[in-house]
């Protein structure tokens, strides 16, 4: 089993230096964040400093150019600056774009090729709040989105119990895909959870309009970036920490 020990673990410090970037970056913005937020942040930060002094992440600031200065260059280098972007400028993303990049997805492979996701594009800010208020892990951001584009998955065409996680597996290999077309089209982005809890899928259902034959799979708010901005940094493992050779 592994340990996510905090003096040999690279990911868990890069947790804790998150943490120390997100109250600094709250304080230089003098935005005042909940005071019990406040307190766990930094318990959790000096129970961490008991045992090895982490420095706060930097988030990398570049500009509208940069960010998009691969997406034509060979694959490694186009995956590799694609990023999720919680910062949108208020510039309207027309439609077609949106669906230029879905027309790209429709190339996604999915099991005995059924096809099952789908995507809806939200382009009314009031429905993109209500529907991002529920989602939950976008406060900060998500009221910046132009577009939201909502991805399920429609669960009438498999053929047991046995297929209970297809629309899931399916549905990611869209969802990255659309990921990636949308950097292709110089659209930023950030993918949003939507693994619900039986009430707020039902208040989601209702709200995106969505059958009940269809599951979640995830959210994509969608954006032009502002000129400059910043970016998170996500910390990845080494190959030898996932890749076994048998
Ligand atoms: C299924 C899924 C759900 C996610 N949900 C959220 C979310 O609710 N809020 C958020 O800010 N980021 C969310 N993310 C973005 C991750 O935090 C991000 O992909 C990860 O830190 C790696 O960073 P990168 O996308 O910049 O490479 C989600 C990512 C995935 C794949």
């Amino acid at each position: 089993m592994i340990k996510y020990d905090l003096s040999t673990s690279d990911q868990v410090q890069h947790a804790i230096g998150v943490l120390k970037e997100y109250l600094l970056f709250h304080s230089k913005q003098e935005f005042k964040i909940s005071s019990q937020l406040e307190a766990r942040i930094k318990k959790t930060i000096n129970l961490a400093e008991s045992k090895i002094t982490t420095k706060a992440t930097n988030q990398l600031s570049t500009t509208k150019e940069e960010y998009f200065r691969n997406i034509n260059s060979p694959f490694n280098l186009f995956s590799d600056s694609r990023k999720s972007i919680r910062n949108y400028s208020e510039e309207d993303i027309p439609i077609e774009s949106i669906k230029s990049a879905l027309n790209i997805v429709l190339n996604t492979p999915s099991a005995c090729n059924r096809q099952t996701s789908r995507a809806y594009i939200f382009k009314n800010k009031n429905q993109i709040k209500e529907i991002i208020d529920i989602q939950g892990g976008a406060g900060g951001f998500g009221y910046l989105a132009n577009k939201l584009v909502v991805i399920t998955a429609e669960l009438g065409v498999f053929g047991g119990a046995h297929e209970r996680y297809q629309a899931y597996i399916d549905g990611g290999i869209f969802a990255m895909n659309m990921l990636y077309a949308l950097h292709a089209n110089s659209i930023a982005c950030c993918i949003l959870n939507c693994s619900n809890a039986p009430g707020k899928d039902k208040r989601l259902h209702k709200i995106c309009e969505i059958d009940r034959n269809e599951v979640f799979i995830a959210m994509i708010s969608c954006g032009y970036p502002t000129d400059n901005f910043s970016i998170a940094t996500s910390h990845r493992y080494e190959l030898n920490r996932i890749c076994h050779i048998k």
